[in-house]
C-alpha cells in the first residue's frame, strides 16, 4: 500500500522557455496539480536555468504546486527568495557544505515544504539525520544539470532502502525520483516506493499527455 496518492510533476525545463506560461498552462491541462521547477546556477551543476523572478512571474499566470528543485551550491541564500516568488516546496542538496538543517527549518519557516535531495553517487545514508524533518526526499536518477538523460537503473536501490526507512520510522515524506522518468522507468520507481515522479522530456514529448499523465498516476496495484 502506498503512502500517498502518485502524483507527476513535470519539469519545464524541458517546456518551451520562450513562453514558458504555455507550458505551464501544458501542464495544468493534463489534469495536473504539481509543476517542477528546475533551478541551476551554474556552479553545483554545469548549466543555468532561470531565477526566482521568474518563478514569480508564473505564479501569477499559475495556481499549480510550485515544486521547485534548487541545484545550487548556496541554496540557504537563496530559499528566501524563493518561497517570496510563490514555491509551494523548496528541495535543498545534501552534497555542498552549508547549514542544511538550518535551512531545511529555514524552509518551513517560510510556509513552504522542505525537500532534501540527493545525486546518483551519493550514498543513502548521508540523508538519514535528515530524515524526520523533511516534506519530501528526491532521488536524483540522473546526474543533474540537463534533461534528456538516461535513467539510472543503479538509483533503484536506493529509493528502495529510503522506502524502507520510511515505513521502519513511519514517517510521512513524499518520494520522487528526477531524470530520465518516462512510461518505462515510472513503474521501476512506483515499485521501489516513489509516490513523485517528475518528467521533462517524456511529459513533453509526449504524443498523448492526457494518456501519459494518467499511466503515471494510476496507483501501484490499479
Ligand atoms: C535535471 C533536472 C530534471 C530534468 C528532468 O537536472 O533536475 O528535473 O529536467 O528531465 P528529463 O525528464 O528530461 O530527464
Ligand atoms: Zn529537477
Amino acid at each position: 500500500m502506498s503512502l500517498h496518492p502518485p502524483i507527476l510533476a513535470p519539469s519545464i525545463l524541458a517546456g518551451n522557455h520562450s513562453n514558458l506560461a504555455e507550458s505551464i498552462e501544458i501542464v495544468a491541462d493534463a489534469g495536473l496539480r504539481w509543476v517542477h521547477l528546475d533551478i541551476m546556477d551554474g556552479h553545483f551543476v554545469p548549466n543555468l536555468s532561470f531565477g526566482p523572478q521568474m518563478v514569480a512571474a508564473l505564479r501569477e499566470v499559475s495556481d499549480l504546486f510550485f515544486d521547485v528543485h534548487l541545484m545550487l551550491d548556496e541554496p540557504h541564500r537563496y530559499v528566501d527568495d524563493f518561497a517570496r516568488a510563490g514555491a509551494n516546496l523548496i528541495s535543498i542538496h545534501i552534497e555542498p557544505h552549508y547549514p542544511i538543517a538550518e535551512t531545511l527549518e529555514k524552509i518551513r519557516a517560510l510556509g513552504c515544504q522542505n525537500g532534501i535531495v540527493l545525486n546518483p553517487g551519493t550514498p543513502a545514508d548521508t540523508i538519514l539525520p535528515h530524515l524526520a524533518e523533511v516534506d519530501l526526499v528526491l532521488v536524483m536518477t540522473v546526474q543533474p544539470g540537463f534533461g534528456g538523460q538516461s535513467f539510472r537503473h543503479d538509483a533503484l536501490d536506493k529509493i528502495g532502502q529510503i522506502d524502507r526507512w520510511r515505513r521502519e520510522r513511519s514517517l510521512k515524506f513524499r518520494l520522487e525520483a528526477d531524470g530520465g522518468v518516462d512510461a518505462q522507468t515510472a513503474p521501476l520507481c512506483k515499485e521501489k516506493g516513489c509516490d513523485t515522479l517528475v518528467a521533462g522530456t517524456a511529459f513533453f514529448k509526449a504524443e498523448d499527455r492526457l494518456k501519459f499523465a494518467a499511466k503515471i498516476e494510476e496507483a501501484p496495484n490499479d
